[in-house]
């Protein structure tokens, strides 16, 4: 049976945990050939492993999204590997314990925009000069937020970084989607039941409160954000380009 994927070349930044984890399974199950890359260079393993032991095609890369050496490495990597990326799954992403902009400083501000926006965009930079000279042309899939979309749900730095992730992928699809066949979307899933959580550890109060008790809202699973990073990413979706995919159970209805 023909599988989504079949023999196209990915890359899924931040593989190691969460949503990203899944996605890397799932492409490879669909049979990609999958670029993994994270910082966390155990779990990183543990991923690959995995995905080796249910027959996927993968190849781990540690890679630092705040570090454009690292990502013109893990673009270099996938060439080398694979000979070409057809996918770019801009997954990686951290928070900012929901800090204000009066209680957020210039270093978390920072931190927030290398790896959400900076990395992104870097490896977008890298990625399209590939696929400008692949005969399929190339997808960009970037992973973004409910807090890319409106005021809350996130710190100042985590909201706008969002936001400038989903502008961003509108202005590759108005601007390249123009005149190649290199296509872009965004998520922007609500709440998902990954290992994100465990990384608030000073939340503001005034930060928090305006996105309500979260345990109210619905929960996502990573599968549930994984199918649809594969439709994005395959050519069931060739005609959707620099759209923002809402995914979060009704809560920003
Ligand atoms: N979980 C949610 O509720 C939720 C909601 C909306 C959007 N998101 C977004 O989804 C994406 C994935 O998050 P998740 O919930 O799966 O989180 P997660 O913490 O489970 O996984 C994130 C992965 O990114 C990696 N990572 C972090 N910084 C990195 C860096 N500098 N370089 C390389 N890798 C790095 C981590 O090591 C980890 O493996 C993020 O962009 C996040 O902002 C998450």
């Amino acid at each position: 049976m023909t599988k989504k994927l079949d023999g196209k070349v990915a890359i899924v930044t931040g593989a190691a945990s969460g949503m990203g984890k899944t996605i890397a399974e799932l492409y490879a199950a669909e049979g990609a050939k999958v670029v993994a890359a994270d910082f966390d260079a155990d779990s990183l393993k543990r991923v690959v492993d995995g995905i080796k032991a249910a027959d996927g095609n993968v190849s781990a890369v540690v890679t630092d999204m705040s570090k454009s050496d690292d990502i013109a490495n893990m673009v270099d990597f996938a060439v080398k590997t694979y000979g070409t990326i057809d996918i770019l799954v801009n997954n990686a992403g951290i928070m900012d314990n929901f800090k204000t902009v009066a209680t957020a400083d210039k270093d978390l501000w920072d931190r927030i925009m290398a790896v959400n926006l900076t990395g992104p965009f870097l490896a977008i930079h890298d990625a399209v000069k590939i696929m400008h000279n692949n005969p399929n042309g190339g997808v960009i899939v970037n992973n973004a937020s409910i807090g890319g979309l409106g005021g809350s749900w996130g710190g100042a730095a985590y909201v706008a970084s969002k936001h400038g992730l989903v502008g961003l992928t509108q202005n590759i699809a108005a601007t390249l989607g123009m005149f190649s066949n290199i296509r872009a979307n965004a998520i922007a899933p609500g709440g998902v039941n990954t290992n994100i959580a465990k990384t608030l550890t000073d939340i503001d109060p005034m930060g928090i409160k305006a996105t309500g008790d979260p345990s109210n809202n619905p929960m996502g699973e990573p599968k549930d954000i994984a199918k649809l990073a594969l439709f994005l990413g395959s050519d069931d979706s060739k005609f959707i380009n620099g759209t923002t995919v809402t995914a979060d159970g009704g809560v920003t209805a």
